[in-house]
């Protein structure tokens, strides 16, 4: 891409994002993701204090491949002094395409730093961190992630919007939930349309996109200039392209067919292995073939297997043999999908409900 990065994001269509989750968009999913359609990856959130003490797992989290560019790095950090000396460092180091402040995380041992969410209640140091950051920067635009402040909050979302803007944020993108909204909380997109209103830059709306409807009505509700897509993209990144071509007036692409799916899945465990190292990828890998599988028959006996297996090996002949049981027709259709997939949406660590259950019995 050439020229300002961010105004040709912006500039023709609504743009569609890949939104950061910790211990699930790893890089090998990040790059499947932009070869299907997503115009912005954002690595898993690092703390700036993490980088400034040289933490190599946080070294790890900002760490892209090539591929995935245009490519944000996601940080939070406790003071604007801190958040900027680990800007300054990243960019030198690692000339990320954008720096993305989270302003939103609201896990309490991150707000109880100062970082994340806690941002919001705070707006003098929620200006002061976008300005350091800005400046620390140079080139390299600054973007910002924050939920909605909530009914009755001492700071609207448009103020905060508004705090971004004047401090020198290219776009900002609001999460429609509040920080004590849990997932079971439908998001509220009118915090979005607030937002949108109340700022000239971009606005990104994020929160419940899990289909190309889904992804129309936001557009239509808020007129957003991007849309962000988290738990939607799991296991299906081919979402990206189609909501992508909706959104600009064109047919929706067809999903892909089982073969193509099978080799998507092949893809993404071949690239994490390599990249992650094989045991570290282990974790991201049982999460995304279940994700990826879902849906598909057999995919039940499937995750009972992936989720007791102990070496890659045999997580890759587990695959293999899967996928040729699926090919010739050997499962029948088995799945209770409707509890799947609201499991899928609602608790966003099923993973774990999966595997508690594998040890239940
Ligand atoms: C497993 C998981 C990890 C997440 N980690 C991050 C993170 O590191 N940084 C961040 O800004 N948001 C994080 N989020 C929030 C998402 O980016 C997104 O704002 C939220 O899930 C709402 O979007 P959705 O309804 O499309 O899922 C995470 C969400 C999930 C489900």
């Amino acid at each position: 891409m050439s020229g300002d990065l961010i105004n040709n994001l912006f500039a023709e269509r609504t743009a569609v994002m890949l939104a950061p989750m910790a211990r699930t968009t790893d890089s090998a999913f990040r790059r499947l993701c932009r070869r299907h359609g997503c115009d912005l990856v954002f690595t898993e959130m690092a703390t700036a204090e993490g980088i400034l003490e040289d933490s190599s797992t946080m070294y790890r989290l900002v760490t892209f491949h090539p591929d995935e560019r245009p490519v944000a790095i996601q940080l939070t950090g406790g003071s604007a002094t801190a958040t900027a000396h680990a800007v300054a460092r990243l960019v030198r180091s690692h000339r990320p395409s954008v720096i993305d402040i989270n302003a939103g995380c609201p896990v309490p041992n991150i707000c109880s730093r100062g970082c994340g969410a806690a941002l919001l209640s705070d707006p003098l140091k929620l200006s002061e961190t976008i300005g350091a950051v800005v400046k620390a920067a140079g080139n390299t635009p600054v973007s910002i992630k924050i939920r909605a402040t909530g009914q009755g909050a001492a700071v609207q979302p448009a103020q905060i919007g508004r705090i971004a803007e004047e401090s020198g944020a290219r776009f900002i993108t609001v999460h429609a939930r509040t920080r004590s909204d849990s997932y079971s909380t439908c998001a509220n997109w009118d915090y979005i349309a607030a937002v949108k209103q109340a700022v000239a830059i971009p606005v990104v709306g994020n929160g419940d996109v899990f289909c190309v409807e889904d992804a129309v009505k936001m557009k239509q509700r808020t007129n957003v200039d991007g849309i962000m897509i988290a738990r939607g993209a799991l296991g299906r990144p081919w979402l990206f392209n189609q909501c992508r071509a909706v959104l600009q007036g064109d047919p929706l692409p067809p999903a892909p067919t089982q073969q193509e799916h099978l080799e998507m899945i092949d893809d993404y465990v071949r690239e994490a292995f390599i990249w992650l190292g094989e045991v570290p990828a282990i974790n991201y890998v049982r999460k995304h073939v279940s994700w990826f599988t879902h849906n598909l028959n057999g995919s039940e006996r499937l995750r009972t297997a992936i989720f007791t297996a102990r070496d890659p090996q045999q997580i890759r002949d587990i695959l293999k043999s899967y996928a040729s049981d699926l090919i010739d027709g050997k499962f029948a259709d088995e799945l209770p999908r409707k509890d799947i997939e609201d499991i899928f949406r609602t608790k966003i660590s099923f993973w774990r409900e999966l595997d508690r259950d594998l040890i239940r019995g």
